[in-house]
């Protein structure tokens, strides 16, 4: 050893320190930080503890590499980018042989690999440890000091039992995280079932339309059933061409494209588009619109999906067989720049447990009869014409979903 290596003191003097430093890092195993945010608070606990000031933590990658996940004291950029060979760099032989390795200076070392890194290479001493879970490793930690230095036999220790306690927690972590994909996954299987059970649905529907326009056509030369047939196939149509604007419209990332639009006349026309519907069900359609009200800058077909949306979900909280009312009202509030649309119906109500998911994507209590898009559509729409919608309902007795909307969208052109 050359007359600068400096000895190793009882670096862990206090006792309660290794002690604090291994409870802090136990109880990152359950934490809900990512993976990545985890390593780099063990890096730098494990720093602070053996008072290094760099703390590198690889990860054993499928096929034997060595990913560098995190690190304190080196450039950060190398985090994620650094991969070693099987076997290369004192890391790699530590992996292989799942042994310590204790160097006073690596740089004097053969298996040293120096990497792209200038404060990598200012380093000297090293101490180097797999990271195992029975016998499996699955990396390695290394602390680094940039003089040349000889750890004690004690700090040697010290560093071993975090390794252990490290290799603990990274693999709860990896786990969770497994399961929150697997959970996820689930999750969207569930959603894409849902919405291929409504869209097999609406096919079926299609086909007897078809069905009956083919046969009326064709065999009973029967206009009244081709009639029927193409209203039937004219609705499932509509049904489809509503679930795809109401996904490209929730997934929309680009900025509105607004024109001058009648917002009342816009709301007659999604009247008269469920009229027939609400006249089979004997729901009665009723308009209070302020005749006040004037153009305003909208994008015309998201927001009359919007509407659209909570004129079908209120026909639809009619129970079937009993007459219903739904009123759409439009006015203005004194003195705010906010205009107000109200869209109420004498339907079901929605219950309690129900209210605080109505707006979540794929929530739907219609079964194969709705997607659960809609709302999340229409809370998108209106958010990004910087408006708000709320709703008060009472069991039983309806719902009153409210709009607001800025009477001019901020950063569009003033209405002609
Ligand atoms: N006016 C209302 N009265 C009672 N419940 C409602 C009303 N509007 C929405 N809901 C509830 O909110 C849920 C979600 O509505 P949303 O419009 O997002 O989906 P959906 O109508 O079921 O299907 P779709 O995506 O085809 O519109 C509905 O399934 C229903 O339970
Ligand atoms: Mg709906």
């Amino acid at each position: 050893m050359d007359g600068q290596t400096r000895r190793g003191k009882a670096l862990v003097r206090d006792p309660d320190r290794l002690i604090a430093a291994l409870l802090e890092i136990s109880n990152l195993v359950g934490s809900v930080m990512r993976l990545d945010d985890i390593l780099y608070r063990i890096a730098r606990i494990t720093a602070d503890l053996l008072e290094v000031p760099v703390c590198s933590i690889y990860l054993l990658q499928d096929g034997g590499k060595l990913q560098l996940r995190s690190n304190v004291g080196l450039e950060p950029d190398l985090t994620g980018k650094v991969v070693l060979e099987p076997g290369q760099g004192i890391a790699g032989w530590v992996a292989r042989h799942g042994e310590i390795v204790s160097l006073a200076d690596a740089t004097q070392d053969p298996r040293n690999y120096p990497l792209p890194s200038n404060l990598e290479k200012q380093c000297r001493a090293c101490l180097c440890a797999p990271l195992r879970i029975q016998e499996e490793i699955t990396g390695v930690m290394s602390a680094r000091k940039m003089e040349p230095y000889e750890f004690t036999p004690e700090q040697r220790k010290v560093f071993e039992t975090v390794c252990k306690q490290v290799a603990i927690v990274i693999e709860k972590a990896r786990m969770y995280e497994e399961k929150i994909k697997a959970e996820q996954l689930a999750a969207v299987a569930v959603s894409l079932s849902g919405l291929a059970h409504y869209i097999k649905n609406v096919l079926f529907t299609s086909q007897i339309g078809e069905y009956l326009v083919d046969r009326g056509l064709n065999e009973w030369n029967d206009l009244d059933r081709v009639r029927e047939g193409w209203k039937t196939l004219h609705q499932a149509n509509q049904k489809i061409r509503k679930l795809v604007e109401n996904m490209l419209n929730y997934c929309r990332q680009t900025k509105l494209e607004t024109k001058p639009v009648v917002l009342n006349d816009m709301l007659k026309q999604i009247v008269d588009a469920v009229d027939d519907q609400a006249a089979m069900r004997r729901i009665e359609m009723h308009m209070e619109l302020d005749p006040q009200l004037g153009t305003m800058m909208l994008e015309p077909d998201s927001i009359y999906d919007a509407f659209l949306n909570l004129v079908t979900n209120a026909v639809d909280a009619i129970p079937e067989g009993r007459p219903g009312r739904v009123v759409i009202r439009s006015y203005r509030i004194p003195d705010q720049t906010n205009v107000v649309v109200e869209v109420s119906d004498n339907g079901t109500g929605i219950p309690p447990e129900h209210r605080d998911k109505i707006f979540n994507l794929f929530f739907s209590t219609k079964g194969k009869k709705g997607t659960g898009i809609g709302l999340a559509a229409t809370k998108k729409i209106i958010e990004d014409h910087k408006g708000s919608v709320s709703f008060e309902t009472k069991v039983g007795e309806g719902t009153c979903f409210r709009v607001y909307l800025p009477l001019q969208t901020p950063g569009a052109p003033a209405p002609v």
